[in-house]
């Protein structure tokens, strides 16, 4: 099967006004297939972030390219959406005027938006609070609305920041599942980058190691767990070993 993305030889240098030229990404190459869920995980300042920027157009790599289905990708394309690691949603717009923003960027017609708005809001288990405002949702409400806004353009790539990093365990561990749910319904391509080793090995199909700063992969897991994933195979042997190998392969 042909790759929805590759990754080839991809560097990150950064301007630093004290210390000249700062190094973020070295040599990294990687494909990812269509379909597929790859988590990424590694230290904290390793390039993690500054990576999936780069696959969603937003930021030039400095040497090294990225391939969306054969077409070299240069800035951001409807095919990929992103889920940052804060919600950023506005304050002044509604729980569906969130999600309907892409959309109006467009100037895409509004009944049409409107139809599409429900829809994405009833997959993330928000439908009743359409007409609410930010401030009166939870912290796991917004990052759904976030996840919403994200799919509303229906991309074939959703790309996540740590969307979960925020929230506590519990609630964190039931958007886990509602986003296998939602990958696995519409045939998403989902590349998430995490520090959390058992959220990665609980959605992947494969798992990268970043190396610390500058990120090279220094690793590579398959995580063949039988989906969808069974009740409590977080609590199994073999997730515990696969996690305990991925721990051992990041160099913090
Ligand atoms: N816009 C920027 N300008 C300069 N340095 C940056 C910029 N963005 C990120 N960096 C630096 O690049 C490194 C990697 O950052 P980041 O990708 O955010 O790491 P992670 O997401 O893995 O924590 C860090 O040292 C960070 O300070
Ligand atoms: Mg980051």
């Amino acid at each position: 099967m042909q790759p929805i993305l590759q990754v080839e030889s991809l560097y990150k240098t950064f301007d630093s006004p004290n210390n000249g030229q700062l190094l973020a990404i070295a040599n990294i190459s990687f494909s990812v297939s269509p379909g597929e869920f790859l988590c990424i995980v590694g230290p904290s300042g390793s390039g993690k972030t500054t990576l999936l920027q780069i696959l969603a157009g937003l930021l030039p790599a400095t040497r090294g390219q990225v391939w969306l289905a054969g077409a070299p990708l240069t800035q951001p394309q409807p095919e990929i959406s992103i889920v940052f690691q804060k919600p950023n949603l506005m304050p002044w717009r509604t729980v569906l005027d969130n999600v309907l923003l892409p959309l109006q960027i467009q100037a895409a017609p509004a009944v049409e938006a409107q139809r599409q708005g429900q829809e994405v809001l009833a997959l993330v288990g928000l439908s009743e609070f359409a007409a609410a405002y930010p401030k009166q949702l939870s912290g796991g409400m917004e990052q759904r609305v976030a996840v919403a806004r994200a799919l509303i353009q229906q991309p074939q790539i959703l790309l996540l920041d740590e969307p979960f990093g925020a929230l506590d365990a519990l609630t964190r561990e039931r958007l886990n599942g509602e986003l296998l749910r939602l990958w696995q319904s519409r045939n998403l391509t989902a590349i998430m980058v995490t520090h959390n080793i058992r959220e990665a090995v609980f959605l992947a199909d494969r798992v990268l190691v970043l190396s610390p700063r500058p990120a090279t992969i220094s690793a590579e897991f398959a995580i063949n767990l039988p989906r969808p994933r069974p009740k409590g195979i977080e609590y199994s042997e073999e997730f515990g070993h696969l996690a305990y190998e991925i721990r051992q392969a990041i160099k913090d």
